[in-house]
């Protein structure tokens, strides 16, 4: 399925609070958090030009955000960050003064930490961060995962120091769970998606994410022209768009959000112009995209700078992750888990498809930038897809 943005915010400015959010002072001060923590370094951003021949296309940049933070996704960036920012907050409200990142591990900030609680739901990815997060400044975080997040991707959490709490249900159940029991307990949500009235802690979440484009342009001779993001409620292609075009204005790239076809809810929410709830289907490969309700933040940001939407079928993911384990020429081996690769996916579909290819005007000048969102965050179902035994798995083992 594949659609072109119609709504007539396409391409008009960001909400201001969404500009904000995700502008340059937004990006410098994720990137200020980032420096503060030990295991921080910048992750790698590989050229493929053999895969970029093969597509017919001028260059192809893949930004690996496999081990980021040693928590093995891009999500490291997002929920430990909002964490810090708030309990900051707090401490500065406490203390009746300002309170710097570098003061975190001062005691009177840390007593105060220590009385504060993190709750979010997770499909695995989010809920490490934010347990991370919250190990980091010495509070307590309490995770809720549904009943399709594997034990693996449980135990990752829990040994970041979480209370794990199991919902039965799925993704937007456990959302609603947390957010029920956190508000009777005074904890403090920390979600990677937003709702009405619901918004500012998803933006810090989103801010973070914005370091990866701030890394991205460092690198890159030249800006690209195409991006194909991966959603599952948004929030990342939001964040990463938002902030290349806040960054590029004029020379911004062309947008295609790409979704497992199992679980399109920005694509229906694009197709209907309005938030839309989806029916669900059976659960896909790239179970952190499995979401059924956009982020209503992510989508503000995208029905504005989306150029298109599409979605690509489970073979084409498990395509993808055999691709970049086993590259092409000289191209880099990528260790790509099950969600990672899905804007890969789309690319390799629109550059396949003359109607698409047209659409988007990709030709033999295009440079496309690509983010593999996650490595082998569950190995032993990674190492399954791609036909490896569990220890051949490069990154199975992250530092804690
Ligand atoms: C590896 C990976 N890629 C992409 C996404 C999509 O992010 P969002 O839900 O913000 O759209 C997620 C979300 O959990 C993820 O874990």
């Amino acid at each position: 399925m594949f659609l072109l943005n119609h709504h007539p915010d396409h391409r008009q400015p960001l909400t201001e609070e969404d500009a904000a959010t995700l502008g340059l002072a937004g990006a410098r001060q994720a990137e200020r958090f980032l420096a503060a923590r030990d295991n921080h370094a910048e992750t790698p951003l590989h050229a493929l030009p053999a895969l970029a021949a093969e597509l017919d296309i001028g260059a192809l940049h893949v930004k690996d955000e496999g081990r980021r933070l040693g928590i093995g996704s891009f999500k490291a960036l997002g929920g430990a960050y909002a964490v810090m920012h708030l309990v900051l907050e707090e401490a500065a409200r406490q203390l009746g003064r300002a309170v710097a990142v570098e003061d975190l591990h001062k005691p009177e900030v840390k007593a105060i930490a220590a009385q504060m609680t993190f709750a979010c739901a997770t499909d695995g990815n989010h809920g490490r961060s934010v347990a991370r997060g919250a190990g980091l400044v010495g509070a307590r975080s309490v995770i809720f995962v549904h009943s399709g997040v594997s034990n693996e991707r449980v135990a990752a959490i829990a040994r970041f120091g979480a209370e794990i709490v199991r919902v039965a249900g799925d993704y937007d159940q456990s959302v609603r769970e947390a957010a029920r029991v956190a508000a009777e307990r005074g904890w403090t949500v920390v979600s990677d998606t937003s709702w009405p009235g619901y918004e500012r802690i998803p933006g810090l979440v989103m801010q973070g994410y914005t370091v990866i484009v701030r890394e991205s342009l460092k690198r890159l001779r030249e800006p690209p022209t195409h991006v194909f993001l991966q959603a599952g409620v948004g929030g990342f292609a939001a964040a990463v768009a938002g902030h290349l075009i806040i960054a590029l204005g004029e020379a911004r790239p062309t947008v295609t959000v790409v979704e497992p076809k199992r679980a399109a809810c920005v694509y229906e929410t694009a197709k209907a112009g309005r938030p839309v709830t989806i029916a669900h289907s059976k659960p896909t490969v790239m179970a952190m995209l499995e979401c059924y309700e956009p982020s209503l933040v992510a989508w503000r940001v995208l029905s504005r700078i989306g150029d298109a939407f599409m979605t690509v079928d489970e073979e084409d993911a498990v395509a993808v992750m055999n691709r970049l384990a086993r590259p092409s020429g000289n191209d880099p081996a990528i260790v790509s888990g099950e969600s990672g690769g899905a804007g890969l996916a789309g690319l390799i579909r629109a550059t396949g498809d003359r109607k698409i290819r047209a659409a988007l005007g990709l030709d033999g000048n295009s440079r496309v930038l690509i983010i593999n969102s996650e490595g082998a965050t569950d190995p032993g179902r990674y190492a399954e897809l791609v036909g490896m035994a569990p220890d051949e798995v490069p990154n199975a083992r992250l530092p804690a």
